[in-house]
């Protein structure tokens, strides 16, 4: 566990219920964690657990119906716009949906030189800027020269997803909060992306929550493992802990989909082991 490093961002009492009366859906509810510079946490449970909803709690685009989160040891202040956009240059997110999170009426150069306005640079020289989009596009494996005066939904799933990491590249927030990243990509982009997130984390020492409903990715990939269900942590600990000696019945649950993991494959076996 990374518990000497600094808490980047932690939670207490922290719910969001939807709707009202026998509409009413608790969505998070009254979850506590800590999590620290560096450190790349998986929340892994299945549909409808509450992974999003959360992930939009610590970003600010849904409120929270009770609870406080913190950010760098400070109670989080998003009361205004300008404070959520200051909040923004230190958590930023990739979504579910890439199509989502585009100004669909912005080309891609503009997209990427949002990002180096964000972190002040502005009044940099033209030559610089464009230095920077080409790096954080060679980052990723896209050719800038090919993106410049394209919008967003002329890329393929794939692209659009690296032009994501390409944006956290020039953002260098504390925090990146990663929504089932991987979901659009082939299984050989999918390494790739991750080991780009991977590297990036390293660099910059960022850190990462991965959502997923995939145990076997939240193994290979994470220090910490959150298990939610129903909207509550269940468990959680360092991957090898939670994947290898699960404690919670619904941890063995999400396991018994993947008994792969800690085991060589033996073809002899029927079903589950
Ligand atoms: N805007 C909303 N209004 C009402 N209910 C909502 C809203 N958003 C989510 N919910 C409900 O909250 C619960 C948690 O949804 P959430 O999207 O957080 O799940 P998830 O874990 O991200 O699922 P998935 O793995 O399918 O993405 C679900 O019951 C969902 O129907
Ligand atoms: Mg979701």
């Amino acid at each position: 566990m990374s518990s000497k490093k600094e808490v980047c961002l932690s939670g207490t009492g922290v719910t969001k219920v939807f709707g009202f009366g026998s509409k009413k859906t608790v969505a998070v509810n009254n979850i506590d964690f800590q999590f620290h510079s560096g450190e790349l946490v998986s929340i892994v449970g299945e549909s409808g657990s509450g992974k999003t909803t959360l992930i939009k709690m610590l970003l600010g685009l849904t409120s929270v119906t009770n609870g406080d989160i913190f950010f760098m040891g400070e109670k989080r202040d998003i009361s205004s716009h300008r404070k959520k956009k200051e909040y923004w240059k230190g958590i930023q997110a990739i979504f579910q949906d890439p199509f989502s999170s585009y100004n669909i009426f912005s080309k891609i150069d503009s997209v990427l030189l949002d990002c180096i306005h964000m972190r002040g640079g502005r009044r940099l020289p033209r030559e610089k800027k464009l230095k920077m989009m080409r790096e954080a596009c060679s980052f990723v494996n896209l050719k800038f020269d090919e993106m410049t005066n394209k919008y967003p939904f002329e890329l393929s799933g794939g692209q659009m997803q690296r032009l994501m990491i390409a944006r956290i590249f020039l953002l260098k927030p504390k925090i990146l909060l990663a929504d089932e990243p991987t979901s659009m990509i082939d299984a050989c982009s999918r390494a790739t992306i991750l080991d780009m997130l991977l590297k990036l984390r390293d660099e910059i020492n960022m850190m990462i929550i991965f959502i997923t409903h995939d145990m076997g990715l939240a193994y290979y990939v994470s220090d910490t493992v959150y298990i939610m269900e129903k909207g509550k942590f269940v468990e959680h600990g360092n991957a090898d802990e939670v994947v290898l000696a699960p404690k919670a019945d619904y941890t063995k649950k999400l396991l018994s989909d993947v008994p792969k993991i800690h085991e060589p494959w033996d073809f002899r076996k029927s079903g589950k082991s």
